[in-house]
């Protein structure tokens, strides 16, 4: 098979449930034009088979490093000089420690040695594992060699437990390592410049204290994750989130309110969409201390003073960008939406209920009431990321209808 014009991945699997993932992994590599050699360590052969990859590559996978037969044709050495880039996916944590200590005890860990191609590392582990002291140091080591991290993404996991350690989708690690448009259907948001906020803000009452609330922006950061996946070119302004920055995604930070208005009032003109996404606070310490408030009086009355209003800012804006806004309503949830899509001048809006028993905040779950002139949907309830993927194409629909008409 000729690999003339095409980048030359070596994709090392090893044993985690997400190689469950790597067939569809290779389908995407190879719709941007690569050309995939698959490495696999004992322990992923337990998870997926070398015969589903050798069918999807197109090329049979090596596991063995002494194997005479396929040392025959390309040994080792020429294995780890042909990769234009090496990709480890899923990524155990004994993999990451094994590269870190420079260990070569079987084919996969000997071609990392190997090679002077880039190594992208794709982690995938328990939460827990991830989070571990010794995994942080490994990751760190890797990252100081150069090593590239794609995710993990944060979420559900096959083991039960939510945090940090979901590999990556298969989408968006391709499209992180082979950037430009895939042989896809082209999606109504190739290139378009998106604009996000999302997460919380914070409202300085004193150097060390503010004014917040409860949002963990894990709504936004998977909407802004699943528009970079549709092609568009996101930024995201985000207030404080301890969430990773999605892949292919550029980020700002903001504190304040003030701050996150700034941040988009600056950007705005070179954008088609605009999604808010964070949940602003509405209202700021009037007098912010310069030192640190002392205990001194019994009580204390802290007055605060109304913010900008990001959205209807946007929304009013002489050559105004489509518009999403989102509502968090406790009662008659449509009424209160389409009121706010009108008087917002909103393009789309979309709204969930709070204070009931799901969905919400700091939920992993959410359903979600999406409205514009003239139509409506509802998004049923299932996992932030699965929904913000729903979102995007109902985005991407009303977009190109408002473009085209
Ligand atoms: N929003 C914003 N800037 C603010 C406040 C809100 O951009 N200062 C955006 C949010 O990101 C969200 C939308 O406005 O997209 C709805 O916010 P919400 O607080 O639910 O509604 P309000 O319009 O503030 O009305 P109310 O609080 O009275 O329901």
């Amino acid at each position: 098979m000729s690999d003339e014009g095409s980048q030359k991945i070596l994709l090392g699997v090893s044993g985690g449930i997400a190689a469950y993932k790597t067939p569809e992994l290779v389908r995407r590599l190879v719709e941007r034009c690569a050309a995939v050699q698959v490495v696999m360590t004992a322990a992923a052969a337990s998870f997926v088979t070398p015969l589903s990859l050798q069918a999807v590559s197109g090329r049979p996978v090596r596991t063995a490093l002494l194997a005479p037969e396929a040392e025959a044709g390309m040994d080792h050495i020429a294995l780890a000089r042909w990769a234009d880039h090496i990709l480890l996916a899923p990524a155990t944590a004994h993999l990451i420690a094994r590269l870190a200590h420079g260990l070569a005890d079987d084919l996969l860990t000997t071609l990392v040695l190997a090679t002077t191609a880039p190594v992208s590392i794709a982690p995938a582990m328990n939460q827990q594992m991830w989070q571990h002291p010794a995994t942080a140091a490994n990751v760190q080591v890797l990252a100081r060699r150069g090593c590239r991290l794609l995710g993990p993404a944060d979420g559900e996991q096959a083991c039960g437990e939510t945090g940090p350690g979901r590999m990556l989708e298969p989408a968006e690690i391709a499209a992180a390592l082979l950037p430009g448009p895939s042989a896809q259907p082209k999606s109504a948001l190739a290139n378009v410049p998106v604009l996000i906020t999302a997460g919380p803000t914070r409202e300085a009452i004193d150097p060390v204290r503010y004014v917040g609330n409860r949002s963990s922006g894990k709504m936004g950061y998977a909407l802004a994750a699943a528009l970079a996946r549709a092609g568009a070119r996101v930024t995201l302004v985000s207030g404080p989130s301890a969430l990773p920055c999605p892949v292919s995604v550029t980020r700002v930070r903001a504190e304040s309110a003030a701050d996150m208005h700034a941040a988009v009032m600056d950007r705005i003109a070179d954008c088609a969409i605009f999604v808010a996404a964070a949940a602003v606070a509405d209202y700021r310490p009037a007098d912010p201390m310069p030192t640190k408030l002392k205990k001194d009086a019994d009580s204390l009355t802290l007055k605060l003073v109304r913010n900008p209003d990001i959205l209807t800012a946007v929304a009013a804006l002489p050559d105004k960008p489509f518009t999403v806004g989102f509502a968090a309503e406790t009662d008659a949830v449509e009424a209160m939406a389409r009121a706010k899509l009108e008087r917002k001048g909103l393009d789309m809006i979309a709204a969930n209920e709070v204070g009931g028993a799901v969905g919400g905040f700091e939920a992993d779950d959410n359903a979600l009431l999406v409205l514009w002139p003239g139509g409506r949907r509802a998004l049923p309830l299932q996992p932030k990321p699965a929904l913000a993927t729903a979102l995007t194409q109902l985005i991407a629909e009303r977009y190109a209808a408002s473009a085209s008409g």
